[in-house]
């Protein structure tokens, strides 16, 4: 018996890397087996902020599913479907866009740092402003009681809970409030030490084959007091030792000394960690490297997912329409 329903998406940006990994996918993995689990590529939430420029989207749709099954999600398990196949995203999206104040948008404080951050691109438009509005379509529409996410999109889980409260109190009790599973981030900065993001180019993929990461781990950044092998070093400063918490917990202790004591030089301390690196991303690299041997199967996946999606969606829907009184056909 499965312990609830959960529901979490991703926008179609490109090939993740280990932040985003760690950060949400490896958690997902985890909880397939026991939830009832449903995942989606959110590619209508990309166009809010990348309507002029769409000729990224189907590749990164297909990168994206790539990933996630290399990783581990198993369709046989969860529910994997792409937004824009299941229409009736955009019709619960319509529809609580009547229902929802704009000063409820306005004061969602992702609008107002992206309206900040983002100067390249003209994101003062009606799709952009109403993106919690899509969010809530997505989770309600499946009626999720958990959904994991990163801290960023608490806003967004709390608007969901008040779109869903304000429909319920209009109309009928339809949808529950869903909760938030908040993943707790594993700090992993990026190979420069800074904020692992693909702006910095600091990032590792999940992608990334042993050779690349090995390169990588070479260039990463140490401690800048450490020039002779026999300084003292600061490991709590060092980006290779950040990594080795992450993926090498159990000799922490060790290398915490060594390198304190003048005893390990970086170079050795950085092939251990590509060592360790590589033990626990080579399966996910195999698994990569079988699916692309197999054309056409992300569309497959995507097609018997999106066939489960849209049955709960349409059910969804006609609940919908008849607590609004709307079913007129
Ligand atoms: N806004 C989320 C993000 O940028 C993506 C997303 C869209 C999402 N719809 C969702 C996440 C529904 C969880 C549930 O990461
Ligand atoms: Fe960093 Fe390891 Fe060098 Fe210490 S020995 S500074 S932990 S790379």
């Amino acid at each position: 018996m499965k312990k609830g329903k959960i529901l979490s998406g991703m926008r179609p940006t490109g090939a993740l890397h280990l932040g985003n990994y760690f950060g949400a996918l490896e958690n997902w993995v985890k909880l397939q087996d026991d939830y009832d689990c449903y995942f989606f590529v959110a590619d209508w939430h990309a166009l809010t902020t990348g309507y002029e420029d769409t000729s990224e989207v189907k590749n990164n749709i297909n990168d994206i599913i790539i990933d996630w099954i290399s990783a581990g999600l198993d369709p046989e398990k969860c529910v994997i479907f792409l937004q824009s196949s299941i229409k009736e995203h955009a019709e619960l999206h319509l529809l609580f866009s009547m229902t929802t104040p704009l000063s409820w948008l306005y004061r969602c404080p992702t609008y107002k740092d992206q309206l900040n951050q983002i100067k390249d691109r003209n994101i003062t438009t009606y799709g952009f402003l109403g993106y919690p509005c899509l969010q809530a379509a997505d989770i309600l529409m499946y009626k999720a009681e958990y959904v994991p996410v990163g801290e960023d999109q608490l806003p967004h889980l709390e608007l969901t809970r008040e779109i869903a409260r304000r429909f319920n109190n209009l109309f009928e009790e339809v949808f529950p409030e869903p909760q938030a599973i908040l993943t707790k981030a594993k700090v992993l900065p990026g190979t420069d030490g800074r904020k692992m993001s693909k702006s910095y180019g600091n990032t590792i993929a999940l992608s990334d084959s042993p050779e690349v990461i090995g390169k990588k781990v070479s260039t990463m950044i140490t401690d800048p007091a450490r020039i002779k092998k026999d300084d003292p070093g600061h490991p709590d400063i060092c980006t290779v030792f950040a990594f080795h918490k992450v993926f090498n917990e159990e000799e922490i202790p060790q290398i915490e000394e060594d390198c304190k004591g003048g005893k390990i030089g970086c170079v050795q301390c950085k092939k251990r960690l590509a060592q360790k690196m590589t033990e626990h991303l080579e399966p996910i690299y195999e698994r990569r490297q079988k699916l692309l041997e197999k054309p056409g199967v992300v569309k497959e996946i995507l097609h018997n997912g999106n066939e489960n999606a849209k049955k709960v969606a349409s059910k969804t829907m006609e609940e919908v329409r008849k607590a609004m009184k709307i079913d007129f056909m």
